[in-house]
């Protein structure tokens, strides 16, 4: 199977990167299927959808043409089994949980076509621990996006011992079909490159945190002016969700028992009172409805 028989794209999850990916998609001319359990956050999706194209366009981002393109190569389902029965691949967003992704993959190996690759937009988890549920590993494989997925150019793609080399070779090609710069990772390792880097940042700025050291502003002041990002870590798990800092965190002291790897009480409590950064418009900052 060669780029040209990808046409027809499944994204499953239509949260916080899966519609922003979905409409990356559409905008790089794939026919784009997107999916959510929750009709609200496929509203959501939609609403964002029904703003951003005419922002750009308005912007002179986009030719108006290309947007109406792209709007209609965009559909919003809340039916599994419609969004993926037609697709030539498929990349799961949903959320960071193994036994929902697992769960996922047997669903969709049973519901794509044999020819379908089933990618996993994991943020830490390879696809080796999903890959099992299927009965085509060679074609399972991580696609990692980065937030916001409209936005950022990188993409990881992570080879399994499991997948084959025209799995990872297709969707390098995906990525710069849709003007993203793909890395690929030759071996699976947990957080893969960027995430491993982040995550050593965002712990030890936890900890200076919760230290009393400086706070969350000062921390974050001194990582943009200092090292040059744009944007410190506690603004960026803004960005990326606390609730995504939480279960990732537990996730991995569930498979390790280290309690290093346990969430901090600080990310803890900010999970049990919803505040989740951005999308429930309070996190370390505040964000207040437009
Ligand atoms: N969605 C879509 N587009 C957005 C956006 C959003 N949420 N936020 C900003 N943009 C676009 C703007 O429209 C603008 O586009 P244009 O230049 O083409 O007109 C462009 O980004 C710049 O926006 P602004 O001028 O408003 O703001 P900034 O220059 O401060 O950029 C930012 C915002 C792109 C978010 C920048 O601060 C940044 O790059 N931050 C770091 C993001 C990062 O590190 N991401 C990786 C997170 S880790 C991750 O995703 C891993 C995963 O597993 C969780």
């Amino acid at each position: 199977m060669g780029i040209n028989n990808i046409d027809r794209i499944c994204i499953v999850g239509a949260g916080n990167m899966g519609h922003q990916i979905a409409l990356s998609t559409a905008i790089a001319g794939f026919k784009v299927k997107c999916t959510d359990v929750n009709e609200e956050v496929l509203k959501k999706a939609e609403q964002f959808v029904s703003t951003y194209l005419p922002e750009r366009v308005a912007k002179g981002k986009l030719k108006q043409t290309d947007a109406d393109t792209a709007r209609a190569n965009l559909m919003f389902t809340s039916d599994l089994a419609e969004a993926a029965s037609d697709a030539d691949l498929v990349i799961e967003a949903a959320i960071e949980n193994l036994e929902i992704k697992r769960q996922l993959f047997a669903q969709l190996d049973r519901l794509c076509p044999p020819h379908t690759i089933l990618a996993t937009n994991s943020s830490y988890i390879v696809s080796s621990k999903i890959a099992d549920v299927t009965t085509r590993p060679e074609k399972v494989c991580n696609m990692h996006f980065f937030n916001p997925a409209l936005v950022m150019k990188l993409v990881e793609v992570v080879k399994g011992p499991h997948t084959s080399e025209d799995t990872t070779g297709l969707l390098m090609e995906v990525c710069v079909r849709m003007g993203k710069t793909p890395v690929l990772l030759k071996q699976e390792i947990y957080g893969f490159l960027v995430n491993r880097m982040l995550t050593a940042i965002k712990n030890e700025s936890i900890y200076l945190l919760d230290m009393g050291i400086a706070g969350h502003e000062e921390i974050d002041t001194a990582v943009t002016l200092a090292l040059g990002y744009p944007m410190g870590p506690f603004r960026l798990m803004d960005l990326t969700g606390i609730d995504l800092t939480y279960y990732v965190g537990m996730e991995r002291y569930q498979e390790t028992g280290d309690p290093a790897n346990r969430p901090s009480p600080l990310i803890v409590e900010k999970f049990i009172k919803k505040e989740w950064g951005r999308k429930t418009g309070k996190g370390f900052y505040d964000y207040p409805k437009k």
